[in-house]
């Protein structure tokens, strides 16, 4: 259950619609420290725990484990937070502070925190007050329009947060604008808690980068472990590539985690991932999409998954 900044850690970033349960485990074989759940609302863990439940579920092998929340409401937060300290092997509640879709920013979760920081400092500090996990931590963007990164990070801090991850955009940005690591360095040198930089991290060579350069106590990665999280064994034990084998393998692994998650229906929300295992340079790729696009037996698209991924890479440049 400890979170060790002793050396750089390698996070997880949350992604939701990515990275559940099946995926995190498949991550976690590669090496991963940190996995943190995908966001989950507040109010429905409060009003509606059955929906809830499978995404607060963590795999055997994730520990550190952290549960990310989201919420301004400081009673449903309290609420939110005894559920959570009711479940084993939860090492960290998280506080989202940067989702920018609209229906979370128009109830002042996620980002629009941002735009009210003595209520995002009461909010953790009623996580920090009534949790009973070891950490509590921020996932913080720059800013909502603008930059205010430092004066954010010094709330959290002061709040109780004991570490942050920074992604490195304000909510204006969404996911696409250049990544502004200076400001990520500028929270590192202005909090005396952990930071975490996070933000379009693609490679072991920018991982390397982005330590250096902001001075961060680790990275977090999201969207390029999505169809690759060897990625994680890639930047901590300098493996070079993933060849076509271990790709079967960890496609086929993953694909077992979802139907033993979901049951039937994860087949179908397995397309997603295919989709993105496949781009690894295989032939036939597009053809196998919409293949699969029309499956729905999980066996079928089990014996589909196989005789694809047993194909050799066109360049084994991964
Ligand atoms: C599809 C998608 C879902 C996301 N879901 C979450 C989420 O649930 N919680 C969160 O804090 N951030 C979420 N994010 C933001 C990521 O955690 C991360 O900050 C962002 O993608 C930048 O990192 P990356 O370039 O490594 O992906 C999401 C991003 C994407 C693209």
């Amino acid at each position: 259950m400890k979170i060790d900044f002793s050396k750089p850690l390698y996070a997880l970033a949350p992604l939701a619609g990515f990275t559940d349960l099946p995926f995190r485990s498949v991550v976690k074989k590669f090496g991963v420290d940190l996995t943190v759940s995908e966001m989950i609302s507040s109010n429905a863990l409060v009003h509606n725990a059955k929906k809830t439940e499978k995404m607060l579920q963590r795999s055997q092998r994730e520990d550190p484990y952290s549960i990310q929340i989201a919420g301004s409401n400081l009673e449903v937060i309290r609420r939110a937070v005894e559920i959570i300290n009711e479940r084993e092997g939860v090492a960290c509640i998280d506080l989202n502070c940067g989702c920018p879709a609209p229906k979370v920013v128009n109830n002042l979760q996620g980002s629009s925190l941002l735009t009210d920081l003595p209520q995002m400092g009461r909010v953790i500090e009623t996580i920090k007050k009534y949790s009973a996990k070891p950490y509590t931590s921020v996932k913080m963007r720059l800013g909502f329009n603008e930059k205010n990164h430092v004066e954010i990070a010094k709330t959290a801090e002061a709040a109780g947060a004991d570490f942050i991850a920074v992604h490195g955009r304000t909510r204006a940005d969404r996911y696409k604008a250049a990544v502004d690591y200076d400001a990520i360095r500028e929270v590192k040198k202005a909090v005396s808690i952990p930071v975490i930089a996070n933000g379009d991290i693609t490679t072991p060579q920018k991982a390397a980068w982005v330590l250096e350069y902001t001075g961060a106590d680790g990275v977090m990665i999201g969207r390029a472990a999505v169809g690759k999280p060897w990625i994680f064994a890639q930047i901590k034990e300098g493996h070079e590539r993933a060849d076509a084998k271990l790709i079967c393998e960890v496609v086929l692994e993953h694909f077992d985690q979802m139907i033993a998650h979901y049951g039937e229906y994860g087949a179908i929300i397995f397309r997603k991932n295919l989709h993105a295992y496949s781009k690894a340079g295989y032939q036939g790729a597009s053809a196998f999409r919409d293949r699969i696009n029309r499956i729905t037996d999980p066996a079928e698209m089990r014996e589909e998954i196989a005789a694809f991924f047993s194909q050799p890479l066109k360049e084994e440049g991964q």
